[in-house]
């Protein structure tokens, strides 16, 4: 059984006392509900991979409650320093060399010689890691290659049974990862995953940001990108103009006449931000109530790429793409 906590002092020290034993924890952060483990513990790390189904080389991001603790674990350099000031505690992930002493274990890092490192903006999960005081890995809460959720009946819906608790601080306010960005060129910043930080906000800080590369390119490299990802059961059709009969439809902006039988509207208002945070329990939303109506896809609206838009495009490309045939993940190439 896994137990829910609430979000006060005696359900926050329970999961922290859950975290330091070895125990799987899910909790809210304010992109996603994330699936923590003590990433020092790579017994425990291993437990993730089990509980998500999640293929053994994907390596994991690690939350800290301040960028002090992060930078005990990895080298920063003066452009990291500067994007911690800026954008922590928040939705950013810096990518840099890990320190000499540093007690990640080699699983959560999927033995590479970099780490993921992050300060999460949520107070609920920023006391939480501060009171387990060891680096937390923590991937989306949800079985590999499905929509990562972001309330705590998202995380039971995919992992009840699975985990020891979920420490329920309520919706996420972001909606969508954070972004990551490798630092490990200090001459050559880029920009691995578009997130809930933007382009145009990193690039205020870092013009020389390059851009993410094909998904193609990056795979190798930053192996949680994978090409099929975040995948609802019922096909995504992108960029959709006109709505046919069978389609539960994904919208954005002024609501017009429209012959689905089922919509969900990221934003009346057109509000990238407001589509950031509906946008996983939209394609949830319409993925089961479509299948229950016997609807065939999902039809989805162009999205604005600027801003949060690209994030947004990012996912809703990744939950179009073609499924492998075997159950498993878009494969690497
Ligand atoms: O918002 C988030 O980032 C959420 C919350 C829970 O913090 N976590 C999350 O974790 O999205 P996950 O595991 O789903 O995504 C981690 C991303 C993947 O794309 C992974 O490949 C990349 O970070 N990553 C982790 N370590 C890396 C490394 N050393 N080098 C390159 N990419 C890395
Ligand atoms: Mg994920």
């Amino acid at each position: 059984m896994t137990r829910r906590l609430d979000a006060t002092e005696s359900g926050i020290a329970t999961a922290a006392s859950i975290l330091r034993a070895g125990g799987l924890v899910a909790f809210g952060t304010e992109t996603v509900y994330g699936l923590g483990a003590d990433a020092s513990q790579p017994e425990a790390v291993a437990r993730i991979f089990e509980a998500k189904n999640r293929p053994r080389f994907n390596p994991l991001i690690s939350h800290f409650a301040h960028a002090q603790a992060a930078f005990a674990q990895v080298v920063p350099n003066p452009l990291a320093l500067r994007l911690a000031q800026t954008f922590w505690p928040g939705p950013l992930t810096l990518i840099l060399p890990r320190a000499p002493g540093c007690i990640i274990s080699d699983l959560a890092a999927d033995g590479l010689s970099s780490l993921a490192v992050r300060v999460p903006a949520n107070e609920v999960a920023r006391a939480l890691l501060e009171l387990v005081d060891r680096p937390i890995a923590a991937p989306s809460a949800n079985r590999s290659g499905r929509i990562s959720p972001v309330d705590a009946a998202h995380v039971l819906e995919e992992l009840d049974g699975r985990i020891d608790a979920v420490l329920d601080s309520g919706p996420c306010t972001v909606g969508l990862e954070s972004t990551v960005v490798d630092l490990t060129d200090p001459q050559n910043p880029c920009l691995l995953r578009p997130g809930g930080v933007t382009l145009e906000e990193l690039q205020a800080i870092c013009p020389q940001i390059s851009l993410p590369q094909t998904t193609h390119d990056v795979a190798p490299h930053s192996p949680g990108r994978m090409i099929s990802h975040y995948a609802p059961h019922l096909p995504v059709r992108l960029d959709a103009l006109h709505v046919q009969a069978d389609e539960a439809l994904l919208a954005f902006g002024a609501p017009r006449a429209t012959q689905a039988p089922l919509v969900w509207n990221l934003s009346t208002s057109g509000n990238l931000e407001e589509a950031a945070a509906r946008l996983f329990t939209g394609l949830r939303t319409l993925d089961q109530e479509g299948q229950a109506l016997g609807l065939s896809r999902i039809a989805v609206q162009p999205i604005p790429q600027y801003g949060l838009g690209r994030a947004i495009q990012d996912r809703l490309n990744r939950a179009a793409a073609p499924r492998p045939q075997n159950g498993t993940q878009g494969s690497i190439p």
